[in-house]
């Protein structure tokens, strides 16, 4: 399985890397085995409890290519900007009155407007605001469906692996960042973070 692949190549990356300070002369004995112990205690973490798989979904979640539109009543622009000119959410999360996300967002990046964008362009639903929450929240809120509007684990991972407004963060046009972790690792992340069980955080653990 994946995972397994994953631990083997940490492992030969740790190896490889003593083997290096080695071959360099730098670092005494004590030095190399601490750190070879200090990889292979993470990636044994990374393997069974799905911790370190979190902190990479987390990650991206508060990416501002994501973040933008997961907010309260007016999307963001940029690095957490506000959008101008001023848009809100409106009954439907597609804005109010005149001024109809549609009237400027389209299916695609608009290279001529600037205006990003992509299919179903709107706020994402007020239950999935977690602009203002910690890590320990926004996975408490990802894992109880009472209060995310019904969403399982599973519809999560498809959202993020297929949906066109989530892979927009790596297509965002213009000069937008696009998200930092690739789509491919994150889709690894999810999935072993819903093998493990969908642990989360504790409240009071720092998320770094
Ligand atoms: C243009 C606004 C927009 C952007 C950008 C955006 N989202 Fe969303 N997001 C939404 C909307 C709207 C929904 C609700 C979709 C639905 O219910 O069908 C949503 C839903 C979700 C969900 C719940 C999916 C489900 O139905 O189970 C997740 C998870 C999510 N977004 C993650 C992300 C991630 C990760 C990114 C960045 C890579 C992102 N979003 C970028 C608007 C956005
Ligand atoms: C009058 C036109 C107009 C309307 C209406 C509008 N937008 Fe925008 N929006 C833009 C333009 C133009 C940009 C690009 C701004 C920039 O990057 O400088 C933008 C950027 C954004 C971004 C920034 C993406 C990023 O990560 O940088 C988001 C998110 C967004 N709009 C969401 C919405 C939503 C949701 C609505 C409806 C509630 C909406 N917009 C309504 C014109 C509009």
């Amino acid at each position: 399985m994946k995972l397994g692949q994953v631990t083997r190549f940490l492992r030969h990356l740790a190896l490889g890397t003593s083997l290096l300070m080695v071959l360099a002369g730098c670092g005494d004995q004590k030095d190399r085995s601490d750190q070879a112990t200090k990889v292979q205690s993470q990636d044994s973490q990374v393997d069974s409890t799905g911790h370190q798989d979190w902190e990479t979904v987390v990650e991206v979640l508060l990416h501002p290519r994501c973040l933008n539109c997961h907010q309260l009543e007016m999307p963001l622009i940029n690095e957490g900007s506000p959008h101008i000119p001023r848009v809100v959410r409106g009954p439907d999360n597609m804005g109010s009155g005149t001024m109809r996300c549609s009237n400027c967002h389209s299916n695609q990046n608009n290279p001529v407007t600037n205006a990003p964008g992509a299919p179903g362009w709107a706020m994402a639903p007020i239950t999935l605001n977690w602009s203002h929450m910690s890590s320990a929240q926004i996975c408490n809120l990802l894992t109880t469906p009472q209060d995310n509007g019904g969403r399982s684990p599973e519809n999560l991972l498809q959202f993020m692996s297929q949906n066109p407004l989530s892979l927009w963060g790596w297509n965002p046009g213009g000069k937008r960042q696009p998200v930092n972790i690739p789509h491919e690792k994150l889709v690894e992340a999810m999935k072993g973070w819903i093998a493990a069980g969908t642990p989360c955080p504790t409240e009071h653990t720092p998320t770094d």
